[in-house]
């Protein structure tokens, strides 16, 4: 792994106090024109759930849906993304959704790195509010934007990654998962591996029982 994972950690001035706030935040990323997909996006598509959480879980960018709701995750693959952390008993308030980049890519194609790293210096404020311990990248190009590595998602999902106190999950896409139902118990799996961390962490409270990976995409 490169440095690009840690250098969401500096502060903001030397006496390592935050001089950011969210409003800003949030006005930054409206204005933004840093790269090409500004200008072709209805709405930048910034975050969902809390800003700050335990655990944040990371897209590649938003899609049609999104650009026009102006949240990550609300299309089809958010269903069955919400339908896999709703069976987990995971709520809105232990997590934070975000992507690697803000806004559309046209014909939802994957950002280029040109892209990504226009969209960093955003996210890196962002990964700063949402002050994670875990971190699920879901897909090849979260993993790849994040970790700075390109192995397949294939081969490294499933283990967690330990760097500088975060526990990175990579995962498969729910996207390719709506295309490849017979992988679903590999991402519902894996986001069941990060809920069991996070209990024994005491991050979360135990579920009541073994969770129950739902059929269906809602
Ligand atoms: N796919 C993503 O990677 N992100 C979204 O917000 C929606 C679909």
């Amino acid at each position: 792994m490169d440095q690009q994972s840690t250098e969401f950690e500096k502060q903001d001035d030397s006496a390592g106090r935050t001089t950011d706030s969210w409003p800003r935040f949030l006005e930054d990323c409206a204005r933004c024109r840093q790269c090409a997909l500004g200008e072709t996006r209805q709405q930048v598509v910034v975050h969902r759930g809390a800003i700050r959480a335990p655990l944040m879980i990371i897209g590649e960018g938003p899609g049609a849906e999104e650009d026009i709701q102006g949240k990550p995750f609300v299309g089809a693959a958010g269903r069955l993304l919400d339908l896999l952390l709703t069976a987990l008993g995971f709520s809105e308030d232990d997590f934070h959704i975000a992507n690697i980049v803000k806004c559309r890519p046209p014909d939802n194609r994957v950002p280029t790195p040109d892209e990504a790293k226009a969209c960093r210096p955003l996210f890196a404020r962002q990964f700063r509010f949402a002050k994670p311990v875990y971190i699920v990248l879901l897909g090849a190009t979260a993993y790849k934007y994040f970790t700075g590595m390109n192995d397949g998602i294939s081969k490294v999902r499933g283990r967690f990654i330990k760097k500088n106190g975060y526990r990175i999950m990579p995962t498969f896409h729910p996207a390719y998962i709506l295309r490849n139902d017979r992988e679903r118990v590999s991402l519902f799996q894996d986001l069941a591996t990060v809920r069991s961390a996070m209990e024994t962490d005491g991050l979360l409270e135990p579920l009541d029982g073994p969770p129950a990976m739902p059929t269906g995409r809602r």
